[in-house]
């Protein structure tokens, strides 16, 4: 049992923490869709599965049941759209003939759930087990039935049973080359939660049960090194989203030996005054500080029994909010400042705000109990 931390400042993070519930509620789409940012010119007019289901686990810890709901609708709309394109996936894989990288399901849509004119690094798994996980937390914490998303489920569940062995984007659509850790913890988590989730089929929940003890031993035999978790199988370095895979997503106990062990080598390796890097080489707008990162770093440590740094990270993300929102990340400890230009005069200013950044800090706001449903 670990306690909640004394918070001189709870007033101001509190009422900070409530502002971003009431600007995720304003910017969602009647679709049911989050944008991923009202006003960065690359994302704008997007909504990403990743994105969505942390905004929707926010919105639903936050006590928002019918935003949460209403993006569950959407994905499950966009999902069963796409039953056709799930088949076609699945039995080539089942044949030994697996479709080209073009072939599986975008990661993100347009906020009325079309495919888009804009390209991106489209293949991206991580997605579709996030929906899941965050639908499974949102049934567990409220009990609502769920007859209106299971057939999607269904179909997620073996979307990603057929599919999660191959390489693709991670969520910084980098690398297609390679197996991402922070990608098999998420479509861990979303198996587990599918299997558990009342209303699916018994033999799909089977099916998900066994695919998720396989990327689980994967994730285990082949994603450590030194005793934490990496960046992609087979490599040294890590990345601040294998955080999440402690919490909120716990797709390995937060308790055990290998949790601790990747925290401690997250915060040592990509961590300066409470600002959470990308990961060590990035490039991105000159590799800033990402205040989400640092709130799942936060809800991780929660989890983990250190509540005391989890207020740290909230204070330091709370630190980068201002009155529109909360950025994509900062320019501060730029890792290469040397590409900021080049990012500036491709897209304008990087993203802010960023709806997730504005997510993640409620959430860990919710988790500390500086605000509540
Ligand atoms: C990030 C993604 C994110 C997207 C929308 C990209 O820059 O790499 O992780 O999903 O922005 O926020």
């Amino acid at each position: 049992m670990t306690s909640t931390p004394v918070l001189a400042d709870r007033d101001a993070l509190a009422a900070l923490a409530e502002s971003q519930r009431a600007l995720i509620a304003s910017l969602q789409h009647p679709s049911g869709a989050y944008p991923a940012s009202p006003t960065f010119s690359a994302y704008r007019g997007y909504s990403w599965f990743r994105d969505g289901a942390f905004i929707a686990d926010a919105m639903s810890a936050a006590g928002e049941n019918a935003s949460a709901e209403a993006f569950f609708g959407w994905c499950a709309r966009v999902i069963t759209e796409r039953a056709d394109d799930v088949r076609r996936i699945v039995a080539a894989e089942r044949a030994g003939s697996p479709l080209p990288d073009a072939d599986m399901l975008p990661t993100r849509f347009t906020l009325d759930g079309e495919k888009g004119a804009d390209e991106w690094w489209d293949f991206q798994l991580d997605g579709y087990g996030l929906w899941l996980w965050a639908l499974g937390e949102h049934v567990a914490r409220t009990g609502v039935p769920t007859d209106r998303w299971i057939e999607a489920v269904a179909l997620t569940v073996d979307y990603l049973e057929s599919s999660w062995r191959r390489p693709c984007y991670d969520w910084w659509e980098e690398h297609i080359e390679q197996v991402h850790v922070s990608t098999l913890g998420s479509v861990l988590a979303g198996l587990r939660a599918a299997a558990a989730l009342p209303g699916l089929d018994a033999a799909t929940a089977e099916r998900a049960i066994l695919a998720a003890s396989d990327v689980d031993a994967r994730m285990r035999a082949e994603g450590v090194r030194d005793g934490h978790l990496v960046k992609w199988i087979g490599a040294d370095a890590v990345d601040a989203s294998l955080a999440a895979l402690v919490g909120p997503l716990e797709a390995v106990d937060p308790g055990e030996p290998l949790a601790l062990s990747t925290l401690e080598e997250l915060e040592k390796d990509l961590v300066v005054d409470g600002g959470m890097h990308r990961f060590r080489a990035d490039t991105y707008f000159g590799g800033g500080q990402w205040p989400l990162l640092s709130c799942m770093l936060g809800i991780a440590w929660s989890r983990a029994g250190r509540p005391e740094r989890s207020a740290e990270l909230l204070r330091w993300a709370a630190s980068t909010a201002h009155d529109g929102g909360i950025p994509e990340q900062v320019e501060r400890h730029l890792l290469d400042p040397s590409y900021v230009a080049q990012w500036v005069e491709r897209w304008g200013p990087s993203a802010d705000p960023l709806v997730w950044s504005s997510a993640m800090f409620l959430r860990l706001a919710v988790e500390l109990e500086v605000v509540s449903a």
